[in-house]
């Protein structure tokens, strides 16, 4: 197996090379307006922004920095296929203008432009971002009603554009099967409540992470597992450091990247190439928690009924039965922007892991 992933250094306003109908998913984070640290960017994109603020028409400034968001939402409905989802991460902003502190609702916002545009509104999960910060409480301290409650989460809005996707030939229907998740992931990712807390540190470097507010792996990974398949192409239209075409690459899926900022080229071509060898731990990790909750289950409850085809291990539904993970192999860089990953065999995997190998075996009904 074989999956490409293109960088695209341009203004995703216009995805001019993306072509209509062609993604089967989106996940992204983009700039969150009305935080600080996006006002400059958002000044380059937005004609009179900066008068906005300067002159603290927030309002006005609110709904101009969305304005420009929502042109990449319009691109998305051209270049998605019908039945693809979108999974957009956003977090509300507050700040205080003339002595008012405000919330502007942005999850809001960009709800109401995709329910406008056609898109289907699905359930929102709430990925809970805890603060340590020493100065999160604001206000009046202590002393009512002035204080206010501190924001610690964000959204991930999920929508849909027309009907449910369609499986129509056999080739679709089994790479669906091969894509399927094991049961006790369901039960836990389809919650609508997410905390990543006490999850594997990321890798890639503080600094340039602070600088491009990159969302932790876990989240597109996870995103990009329940809701796309083998052979799909993510879209991101917000790359930054590339954390989608990672968790892309990870799950076997293919990618298109679009960020404006050149300057991520190097940061991200190099974490592609170092990082590669550490992307099959992901899934290693999923097969070995799923060996744990076997062995608690066949312990308490007894043995499961079904075996997965591919690993020979045991497993809760019938839908799990043709459940493949993919290990990559390599990541190479085929031509400017273009790079491609490989994987190993489901052979190789069975093999070349010895732990995993006696554990599976132990399991074997
Ligand atoms: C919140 S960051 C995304 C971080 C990314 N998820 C990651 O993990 O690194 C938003 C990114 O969108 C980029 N950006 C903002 N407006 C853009 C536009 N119109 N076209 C392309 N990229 C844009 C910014 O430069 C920034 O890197």
């Amino acid at each position: 197996m074989q999956t490409k992933h293109s960088f695209i250094y341009a203004d995703s306003r216009k995805l001019e090379t993306t072509a209509d109908n062609s993604i089967d998913l989106v996940v992204t984070s983009p700039p969150y307006p009305m935080i600080e640290m996006w006002d400059r960017q958002f000044s380059f994109l937005t004609p009179g922004l900066e008068n906005m603020l300067e002159e603290s028409n927030y309002s006005a400034a609110f709904e101009a920095m969305h304005l420009e968001l929502d042109k990449v939402w319009i691109e998305l409905r051209r270049v998605m296929k019908q039945g693809a989802l979108a999974c957009i991460n956003i977090g509300d902003a507050t700040r205080t203008l003339n002595n008012r502190f405000r919330l502007f609702a942005n999850h809001a916002r960009v709800q109401s432009k995709f329910f406008e545009l056609g898109f289907d509104l699905l359930p929102v999960i709430l990925w809970r971002k805890q603060t340590n910060a020493p100065n999160k409480f604001m206000g009046s301290g202590m002393l009512p009603p002035g204080a206010y409650i501190t924001l610690e989460h964000e959204y991930i809005l999920v929508f849909r554009k027309g009907p449910k996707r369609v499986f129509a030939t056999e080739k679709e229907k089994k790479q669906r099967r091969e894509s399927a998740y094991f049961w006790e992931e369901r039960n836990s990712w389809f919650s609508d409540l997410w905390d990543f807390k006490g999850t594997r540190q990321e890798t890639t470097s503080g600094e340039l992470r602070k600088r491009s507010a990159a969302y932790p792996f876990l989240l597109p990974f996870r995103l990009i597992n329940m809701f796309s398949g083998f052979g799909d192409t993510v879209l991101d239209p917000f790359s930054g450091t590339g954390t989608t075409a990672m968790a892309a690459i990870a799950a076997g899926r293919n990618s298109i990247n679009c960020e404006f900022e050149s300057s991520f080229y190097k940061p991200v071509k190099d974490r592609l190439i170092q990082e590669a060898s550490q992307l099959s731990s992901y899934n290693g990790e999923r097969i070995a928690r799923h060996l744990e909750f076997v062995e608690k289950h066949q312990k308490e409850k007894g043995k499961l009924k079904h075996l997965n085809k591919h690993y020979g291990f045991p497993v809760m539904t019938a839908q799990e039965q043709d459940l493949k993970l993919a290990f990559v192999k390599s990541i190479e860089e085929q031509k400017e922007n273009l790079f491609t990953a490989t994987y190993t065999s489901d052979h190789e995997v069975k093999t070349s892991d010895t732990d995993l190998l006696s554990i599976i075996k132990r399991l074997k009904v």
